[in-house]
This record gives C-alpha cells, sequence and structure tokens, in this order.
C-alpha cells in the first residue's frame, strides 16, 4: 500500500491557495520544535467570513498537503464554523496520513487557531 494517499500526492504537488495575502486582516504562524516544520496562514475576513486564505508551508509533504486542504476547507466559511476544524477532519479529507506524520496536520490546526486568535486580539484592541 503507497505511504501517502492520492489526495495527499495531489495537494503536495498542486498546492491550493499558496502565498501571501497583502494587507492580511489575520496571520497565524506556528512551528514544530521537533522536526523544524513553521507553517504561516494569511487570512482575509469579511463581515466574519474567510473571504480568502493563503499559507506558506516550510516543511515536509504532509504540511504541504494539510495546509492546502485545510484552506480549500475554510474558505467561504464563518470563522466560528473555522474553529471548529480539526486535525483529525483535515486527515480524514486527506484520505489519511501516515501515523508519524500526524503532527503534521495538527500543526495546520494550530496554523488556523493561531489566525482567528489574532484576528480577534485585533478586534478587541480596535475598541
Ligand atoms: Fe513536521 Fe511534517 S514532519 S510538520
Amino acid at each position: 500500500m503507497a505511504l501517502y494517499s492520492e489526495k495527499v500526492m495531489d495537494h503536495f504537488r498542486n498546492p491550493r491557495n499558496v502565498g501571501s495575502i497583502e494587507n492580511a486582516d489575520a496571520i497565524g504562524e506556528v512551528g514544530n520544535a521537533k522536526c523544524g516544520d513553521i507553517m504561516k496562514i494569511y487570512l482575509k475576513i469579511d463581515n466574519d467570513i474567510v473571504s480568502d486564505v493563503k499559507f506558506e508551508t516550510f516543511g515536509c509533504a504532509s504540511a504541504i498537503a494539510s495546509s492546502s486542504m485545510e484552506t480549500e476547507m475554510i474558505k467561504g466559511k464563518p470563522l466560528d464554523e473555522v474553529l471548529q476544524l480539526t486535525n483529525k477532519s483535515v486527515t480524514e479529507s486527506l484520505d489519511g496520513l501516515p501515523k508519524h506524520k500526524i503532527h503534521c496536520s495538527v500543526l495546520a490546526e494550530e496554523a488556523i487557531k493561531a489566525a482567528v486568535k489574532n484576528y480577534h486580539d485585533k478586534q478587541k484592541n480596535n475598541i
């Protein structure tokens, strides 16, 4: 059996929403100290809905595939729904990841939560 699903390979080879957003409304950046991989998510938010999302991931194939899938899953979604996203749902949408690569999908979940937190913090500071 192949180590990676076709979906993982597809999102790794043709990642969706790669890049950055100038004047992003929120940015979430996280890293994994063990493997050294870094993930950065940029959000454009209109009326609490993610109108655009981009990512830069300096990491392994699973981290890139997880980021890519995640951006597809949250685009056009309200923030409260975005916060429900888990590494499990990302992994399931990719038709699974090898056990030792699950932490890569965790990084994706943490990045998006960090971005939403960044957005809420900014909102608070604007009041
Ligand atoms: Fe660390 Fe994939 S090996 S994020």
